[in-house]
Parts: structure tokens; C-alpha cells; sequence
């Protein structure tokens, strides 16, 4: 289990997070909702030791993670899908999968974990030999997903999935969260600006405002709740 308490965040003289706490379970989708600049980007960064929070913690399976530094919080099992995707465009599909296993010494286990990712991903698998910055930008989205999935996480970070993807790639993309937590039973926690989609698939979800929690229930209470619907969902 990760729980977050009383994380507060500033770069330089900008707040950029609040006083937030919030946890993700062993089990199931979890979402943090808000509109640009929320603190979003900034909550995941700092679960990954990207960001050092100004104060509060952040406990992964009992273990303070504020103190590490990112390659150790790796190690522990959670991997990170970045806003942006940023795949490595030059090399090719293959190589971008191999780079999210560089955690892993055990060929056998970076072998298994690319047939796993293909098994996800048949389009990956096709197009494995090509350079990695020619794929749409759904396919590049899926290689974002497979890349974090090549190091066996324990619980994965998604940052703005479903950024700058046609309306049909989107739901793609949310189809293989949730077939990812069905099949894999990897717990995830989702950040979008996509709020509709993120609460239509989170068991539990947050609500950001400019860096603070403002809103937390069940991914169905909240897209029934009315000031989430005229806030995010243009009700
Ligand atoms: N590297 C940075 N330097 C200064 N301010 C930043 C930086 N990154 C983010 N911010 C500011 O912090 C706030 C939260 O940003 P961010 O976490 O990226 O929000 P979100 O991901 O929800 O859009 C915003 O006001 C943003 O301008
Ligand atoms: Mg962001």
C-alpha cells in the first residue's frame, strides 16, 4: 500500500501541492482528477523521487520513500509512465522495451516480460523492429505502457494518459488499464485531466485543486456528484 500524508511541494516560491493525503490500495485503479497545473504531475514525481516534497511523507509497504532516490524506489517495484510518453523516438520499439528492464539482471525474466508486453500490446509486437518515434500516437502511448511494464512493477504510475490521443485511441487506452489491473492484478494509480474516463474505470479517486485535495470517494460517487459534473464533466 502507498500512503501519502500531508504532502506539501513548492518549487521555488510556487506551492505546488497542499497539505494532501490520499492512498492507493494493493488492489484495483486509483485516479487523481484535476484540470492543468492541479499539482498532479508534481503529486507522481515526488511518489518517484523526482520532486522533494517541502513536508508530509510518502510510505510505500511501510518503507519512508522521501529519503531514497529514485533509482532505489524503482527497485521497490514502481514504475512510472510519464506525462508526455517519452519514449526514446531514435531507437528502435524493441530497444525502448529493453530500457524499461534495466532494473533486471535475469535474461530469462526480461525475455518473459517482453512476450508479456507482446501479449498486451500485438501491435507492439508488429511493429518491434521499427524506430520507435514513427509510431502513431496511440501505438507510442502502448510502447509508454509496455516500456513500465518491462520491469515487473508491483504498482504502476500513469501520468496523462490519454494526452493528445484521438477520442477511439483514448478508449483504447483506458480498455488496457483496466485489463491490466483484471489480468496483471497490478494495482495502478491513473492522473489525468480526462475525468469522465479516469472515474468511469477507479475504484477511488482524488480531486485536485490548484494543490490541494478538494473532493475523495468512489470512482462512481464522484461522476454522479454534482460539482464534479459541472466542474469537469460540462454538466
Ligand atoms: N519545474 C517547475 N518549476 C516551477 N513551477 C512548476 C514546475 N513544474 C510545475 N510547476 C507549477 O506547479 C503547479 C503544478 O504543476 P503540475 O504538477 O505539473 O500540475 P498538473 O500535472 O496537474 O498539470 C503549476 O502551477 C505549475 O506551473
Ligand atoms: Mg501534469
Amino acid at each position: 500500500m502507498l500512503r501519502i500524508e500531508h504532502l506539501t511541494c513548492h518549487y521555488g516560491v510556487i506551492r505546488a501541492l497542499n497539505d494532501v493525503t490520499i492512498t492507493v490500495g494493493d488492489e484495483g485503479i486509483y485516479a487523481v482528477v484535476g484540470a492543468n497545473g492541479a499539482g498532479k504531475t508534481t503529486l507522481i514525481n515526488s511518489i518517484v523521487g523526482l520532486v522533494r516534497p517541502t513536508s508530509g511523507s510518502i510510505q510505500y509497504q511501510g518503507e519512508e520513500l522521501t529519503v531514497l532516490p529514485p533509482h532505489e524506489i524503482i527497485k521497490r517495484g514502481i514504475a512510472l509512465c510519464p506525462e508526455g510518453r517519452k519514449i526514446f523516438k531514435t531507437v528502435t520499439v524493441l530497444e525502448n522495451l529493453y530500457a524499461g528492464a534495466y532494473t533486471l539482471k535475469d535474461k530469462k525474466i526480461i525475455q518473459d516480460n517482453i512476450e508479456s508486453v507482446f501479449e498486451l500490446f500485438p501491435r507492439i509486437k508488429e511493429r518491434q523492429k521499427q524506430v520507435a518515434g514513427t509510431l502513431s500516437g496511440g501505438e507510442q502511448q502502448m510502447l509508454a505502457i509496455g516500456r513500465a511494464l518491462m520491469s515487473n512493477p508491483k504498482l504502476l504510475l500513469l501520468d496523462e494518459p490519454s494526452m493528445g490521443l484521438a477520442p477511439f485511441v483514448v478508449d483504447l487506452v483506458f480498455e488496457t488499464i483496466e485489463k491490466i489491473h483484471l489480468e496483471r492484478k497490478i494495482p495502478s494509480l491513473v492522473i489525468e485531466q480526462n475525468s469522465e474516463m479516469a472515474l468511469s474505470i477507479a475504484k477511488y479517486a482524488y480531486v485536485f485543486e490548484v494543490g490541494s485535495l478538494t473532493l475523495e470517494g468512489t470512482g462512481a460517487d464522484l461522476l454522479q456528484s454534482e460539482e464534479v459534473k459541472r466542474k469537469y464533466l460540462g454538466a
